[in-house]
């Protein structure tokens, strides 16, 4: 009988990637996917470190396991991604968790097979940590659970250190992948029935710029575009730093690649921003957004922001605020700030007590769920193209799909639908979602 995995994803876009990649191996090795946890004879946590809930979670569930190990001695638990590459977290994990079999790092995915097979010989746990990525190892095996849609990585890793951040000191240094093999990886999904994809980067504006002669993520953009079958393009994440004019123009005029412009804030002063390194100020930021106004009137406009970043005054917080409320984002990914180990920011003084940072965490929500009902209101009786991913996982007669703004809409419909673009009629807006019916 096949043997079976099961691997759990946290964490951000790069992770979900990774994670097909392991799927990927593991399927090349022999195993088949389990239907659930308990039903594995392999399980993988496939982590993240971001903020300090995200490991703590992680933690917790691999300590549950603890008991099927003991009723099935084979069983193998392996962690990987982001977490373990922090220092001494590989001998924390042996310590609180002395269960786990494998611990491998961000950088060691190709790894497994070798681990998988030496930890069945040697019977003792094994470790494999690289600190860094040395070279961009282009042929590994991909499993995807989606048919239609695809994550593309275009860099990997992260030169800005923002001084809040673990990224750079988990996932190395950036490197940019060759365009070529970008675009025959695009084809081919195409081929394969990809009609999206999302490209992936910690900073895709920083894109290419390390090879010679360079090429620019806007130069990227258009031979994607030029990918005859393929209709959505998207990426993941613009730095406002790098994010510049002729890249919103450049986008104007390139029809897949959708209006929607995701531009993390993270702060509203001046002050923090320089505090966090984050190379740009809110007047550059707020013409930004006038630009892309401009070029693409369409567009919806999203950011990330974080609160109670050391050193935050109320003042800074209200800079924050009417930044907010003056530059109406569709919505918004709010945090609490995590002092994470290893970073600048866990250094500095005067962090701020929990209790304020919950309660300006309440405040900016609630000013920026405003906002975002007030725009999707205005889609009421408006008809939008939408991708449909799949069904509502509260309901099955609902379907769940993605407008070019990505923007979710809740319609009935059947799973035929599932993969294709149809037209939706707005009845019921509301602040998170866009409820219609099929036109
Ligand atoms: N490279 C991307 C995404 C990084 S992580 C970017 O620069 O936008 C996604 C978001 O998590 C960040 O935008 C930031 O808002 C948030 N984040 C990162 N580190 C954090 C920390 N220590 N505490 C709270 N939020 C954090
Ligand atoms: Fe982290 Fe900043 Fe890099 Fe984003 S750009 S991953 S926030 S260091
Ligand atoms: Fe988390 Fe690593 Fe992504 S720390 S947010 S999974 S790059």
């Amino acid at each position: 009988m096949d043997k079976k995995y099961y691997i759990l994803t946290f964490g951000c876009q790069a992770n979900e990637r990774d994670s097909e990649t392991l799927a990927g191996i593991l399927q090349k090795t022999g195993y088949v996917p389990a239907a659930e946890l308990f039903d594995a004879d392999i399980i993988l946590f496939n982590t993240c470190c971001i903020r300090e809930k995200a490991e703590n979670k992680v933690l917790s569930q691999v300590g549950e396991l603890k008991e099927l190990k003991a009723e099935k001695p084979d069983l193998i638990i392996g962690i990987c991604g982001c977490m373990v590459q922090q220092e001494k977290m590989a001998e924390k994990i042996h310590r609180r968790a002395p269960h786990v079999d494998l611990i491998f790092g961000t950088h060691n995915l190709d790894q497994l097979p070798e681990l998988i097979k030496k930890l069945e010989e040697t019977k003792t746990p094994q470790t494999q940590i690289l600190a860094d990525l040395q070279e961009i190892k282009e042929d590994l095996p991909t499993v995807r659970e989606v048919p239609f849609k695809a994550r593309v990585n275009i860099t990997y890793g992260c030169n800005n250190f923002c001084t809040y951040c673990i990224v750079p000191y988990v996932r190395g240094r950036e490197k940019s992948r060759e365009p070529q093999y970008i675009l025959k990886e695009i084809k081919d999904l195409v081929a394969d029935g990809v009609v999206e994809v999302m490209l992936l980067g910690q900073n895709v504006n920083s894109y290419g710029k390390t090879f010679d002669p360079p090429v620019t993520f806007a130069h990227l953009l258009e031979q994607v575009n030029a990918i005859e079958g393929l209709k959505r393009i998207r990426y993941l994440t613009s730095h406002p730093r790098d994010f510049n004019v002729d890249l919103i123009k450049t986008i104007s005029g390139l029809a897949k690649v959708c209006p929607h412009f995701h531009l993390p804030l993270q702060s509203g002063s001046n002050k923090i921003l320089q505090k966090m390194n984050r190379g740009y100020t809110r007047e550059h930021y707020r013409e930004l957004v006038e630009t892309v106004r401009e070029y693409v009137p369409s567009a919806s406009i999203t950011t990330d922001i974080i609160v109670g970043f050391p050193g935050e005054t109320d003042e800074d917080f209200q800079d924050t605020i009417e930044l907010v409320k003056e530059l109406r984002f569709d919505s918004a990914f709010t945090f609490i700030y995590s002092a994470r180990t290893g970073t600048p920011a866990a250094k500095m003084k005067d962090q701020i007590p929990l209790a304020v940072k919950k309660s300006r965490l309440q405040q900016l929500m609630q000013v920026q769920n405003e906002i975002s009902l007030a725009i999707n209101s205005q889609l009421e009786g408006q008809v939008v193209e939408v991708l449909v991913d799949g069904c509502s996982k509260k309901d099955q007669a609902i379907l769940e799909g993605r407008t070019a703004t990505n923007k979710t809409v809740l319609f009935a419909g059947s799973k035929e639908l599932i993969g294709k673009f149809v037209d939706v009629e707005i009845t019921d807006p509301q602040t998170w979602v866009l409820k219609g019916k099929l036109k």
